[in-house]
């Protein structure tokens, strides 16, 4: 595990854009898992202000997300769907056919996990972007999640439906259910970067480092993959002795 320690938020953005663009100049058909929540955001704005400055190509990239709520329509302001494409997908030259999220409203939603683990099996991710729930869920992999698991479908923790909350109306409206990448699923990664920052992730991130694996704490299956890189900033740092 690499960790790159970076001053602040905007710093984190930019150390982790930098290392997607090396990334898609070696490989401009790079097939790149991303993630959603206020830790990308800042990332997405850096990518699009590259695009905006060199004419970065996403033309071959394929992009393939961790998970979307269950019961939100795509159109919904709230659904990933709407945050990646609001986010980046809208401001990039990225084919939508190239760019892969679950399906939550699918009928089936069993076949739709099967259909999504073919997909990420079929592309082979080559870096996985991730955040850090304050529980220390990857995706929406929540303590507890067997490291066995693949793409499933998942109840949310209501910590996680309260972190969430700030994005709703109200805790109400946070969906209960969502599809996520199983554990497995983003073990089978190439390359895995995660992004912390705050203080608010502190605890997480200490937990994290402290190199204890538990299923209690999705993150620390990391620890087991041979390619994992961490930018976290100052704040989320602050109790890592
Ligand atoms: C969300 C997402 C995760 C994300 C995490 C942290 O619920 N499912 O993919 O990494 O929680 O979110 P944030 O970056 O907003 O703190």
């Amino acid at each position: 595990m690499e960790i790159i320690q970076v001053s602040n938020y905007e710093e984190m953005s930019k150390r982790a854009a930098e290392f997607l663009l090396k990334k898609i100049e070696q490989n401009p058909s790079l097939a790149l898992g991303l993630a959603t929540g206020s830790t990308p955001k800042g990332l997405y704005e850096q990518l699009i202000l590259d695009r905006k400055e060199h004419g970065t190509s996403y033309e071959h990239v394929t992009t393939i997300n961790l998970d979307e709520y269950i019961g939100l329509p795509a159109s919904n302001p709230n659904s990933y769907h709407s945050f990646m494409k609001e986010n980046l997908f809208r401001h990039l030259d990225i084919p939508l056919s190239n760019s892969y999220l679950p399906n939550g409203e699918a009928a089936d939603l069993q076949k739709e996990c099967t259909r999504y683990e073919s997909i990420i099996d079929e592309k082979g991710i080559d870096v996985q972007v991730l955040g850090i729930g304050q529980n220390g869920h990857i995706g929406f992999n929540e303590p507890g999640t067997s490291f066995n698991q693949t793409t499933h479908i998942t109840t949310l923790a209501q910590s996680t439906r309260q972190a969430n909350a700030r994005f709703f109306q109200s805790i109400e409206e946070v969906p209960k259910q969502a599809i996520t990448m199983g554990i497995a699923s983003i073990m089978k990664s190439s390359e895995i970067l995660l992004l912390a920052s705050g203080a608010k992730k502190a605890e997480a991130v200490h937990q994290l480092l402290s190199g204890e694996i538990s299923e209690d704490f999705p993150a620390s299956v990391l620890h087991h993959h041979p390619h994992v890189t961490i930018i976290a900033d100052d704040g989320a740092l602050s109790i890592v002795t």
